[in-house]
């Protein structure tokens, strides 16, 4: 994430008429990538124009704060944001009529692309059913079954609308069952937008005090003091920084909330064993682990980062490519805490979760996902490894320092000369003004990512080989651009 506090690098997060139905291709086997092509239909079809995003900014800037209700979809765009105006399978157009290959999708919700006909269909007919109700009802379970079919990790779920209800809850759920109110977070992490996950977000290293043991920084004005007393942040990927400060803070903690792969300050991978030398650490501690997989839920694989390396968290929250573009969310894990929520005990509510209308999107979604054998996930993991292999060649015969680093589904580009980023403070070490420059350059040939390199480059299972290629071709163009108009 960045920066929607307007604090630190003011970064924030959030794609030509086809021949293809792109939507309509679910999940087609991939095929074996050719050379890439010289000249594509996209690049013929550079934007033209934008000036009807430029005046619906002028006039939004007038009437919602900032122009838009997220920071993320205006505060990194110069000099104004693109409206979209529709999307279907990996494209988006714009209210210009722009086509853009999207990589933003929607901060990676829209894992099988936008508009797919089988979500669409069932929401439709959910809608003329009934969109909420108030009461329980059977979508909610078929939902429940197909999630923990898919997450076989956790043995109870219960959904919510977004990211930030869910990792407030589980938070709540984790105090409840330890009778403890510490919560340690990660620099950098980013878990929504309620005040115990608004620390050390972003954090300027001037301020934010010594690398292995960071001071907790608000990220937002508006939190209150008493809140920071209850943060306890430590370096990510650091486990001899995290053993100490448990030390330090023994049998204080309630929860260690973590994203399981770092992917709001780029696409940042765990060490090897390091989730599971946390995870010793918390049991050790009377701790529970909680891994938020808001991000990586539903891209990485069917079940989730826990899955992908093996270790198993004691909650998990869930979110984005959950609903694959509607509102749900959800807290998963252990019956012996889930079971914690009632009257009486935990509370957990709201008039928005579980209605039918996300409901009847998400099974849609994740039938999708899990049909043939889980197929979608091969497709993820065969694009983005195409991409993550070429990337740095076609960098290097451009003659730019690059690092590609990235998970199944996911991955981040950034102009630096370190090797690797392991953690929030070598994140600072990238050029994100190049960056910008470099997503400027792309959108005017219709490639679509967010301006902020913290955002990740995101893959959908409608995504084809021939839309990569097209991809790398406008890439590899942006990289020899970027060298007359960046300025160092
Ligand atoms: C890891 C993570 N957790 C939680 C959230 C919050 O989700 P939401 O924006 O749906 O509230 C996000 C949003 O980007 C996120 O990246």
């Amino acid at each position: 994430m960045s920066n929607p506090s307007g604090a630190g690098n003011a970064q924030a997060k959030q794609p030509g008429p086809n021949s293809k139905d792109p939507a309509g291709q679910a999940v087609a086997p991939l095929q074996a990538v050719g050379t890439i092509p010289k000249t594509t239909a996209l690049m013929t079809q550079s934007i033209k124009k934008t000036t009807t995003s430029a005046s619906l900014y002028d006039e939004a800037r007038t009437l919602i704060p900032g122009g838009a209700s997220s920071i993320l979809r205006w505060a990194s765009y110069e000099p104004y944001p693109i409206y979209i105006d529709r999307g279907m399978g990996p494209r988006v157009v714009d209210v210009d009529g722009n086509e853009y290959l999207d990589y933003l999708l929607c901060f990676g919700a829209m894992i099988n692309g936008h508009s797919h006909p089988r979500v669409v269909q069932a929401i439709k007919d959910q809608a003329e059913r009934g969109t909420m109700f108030g009461t329980p009802v059977e979508l909610e379970v078929k939902l429940a079954r197909k999630f923990l079919q898919m997450v076989k990790t956790s043995e109870s779920v219960i959904f919510g609308s977004n990211g930030t209800d869910a990792t407030s809850n589980a938070i709540r759920i984790a105090r409840a069952a330890t009778g403890k109110d510490m919560i340690l977070k990660f620099e950098g992490h980013y878990h929504g937008q309620h005040d115990y996950a608004m620390i050390s977000v972003e954090a300027p290293p001037s301020v934010a005090g010594l690398e292995e043991y960071p001071r907790p920084l608000p990220y937002s004005a508006g939190i209150p003091s008493l809140v920071l007393d209850t943060v306890i942040v430590s370096p990510w990927n650091n486990l001899r920084a995290f053993e100490r400060i448990m030390k330090r803070h023994r049998n204080e903690v309630a929860a260690i909330i973590m994203e399981p792969i770092m992917s709001n300050s780029g696409v940042i991978p765990p060490n090897p064993d390091y989730l599971k030398s946390v995870k010793e650490i918390a049991t050790q501690n009377d701790a529970l682990l909680i891994f938020d997989e808001v991000v990586t839920g539903f891209r990485v694989s069917p079940g989730g980062a826990q899955e992908l390396y093996g270790v198993t968290p004691d909650l998990s929250t869930w979110g984005k490519a959950l609903g694959g573009g509607v509102a749900i969310s959800a807290v998963s894990g252990k019956k012996e805490f889930m079971e914690l929520i009632g009257p009486g005990k935990v509370s957990y509510g709201g008039t928005y979760f579980a209605n039918s209308l996300s409901l009847a999107g998400a099974l849609a979604n994740l039938e999708l996902l899990s049909e043939n054998d889980n197929h979608a996930f091969k497709i993820l993991k065969d694009l983005t490894n195409r991409f993550m292999s070429e990337l740095p060649k076609i960098a290097e015969r451009a003659r730019h320092e690059v690092c590609i680093q990235g998970v199944p589904g996911m991955f981040s580009l950034f102009f630096t000369k370190q090797k690797k980023i392991m953690n929030y403070r070598e994140s600072l070490l990238i050029d994100w003004n190049k960056y910008k420059l470099f997503s400027q350059i792309l959108l005017e040939k219709g490639i679509y990512l967010h301006p902020d390199d913290y955002e990740r480059i995101a893959l959908s299972t409608v995504h084809t080989v021939d839309d990569l290629e097209m991809t790398l071709v406008a890439f590899e163009e942006a990289f020899r651009e970027l060298h007359d108009r960046h300025v160092n």
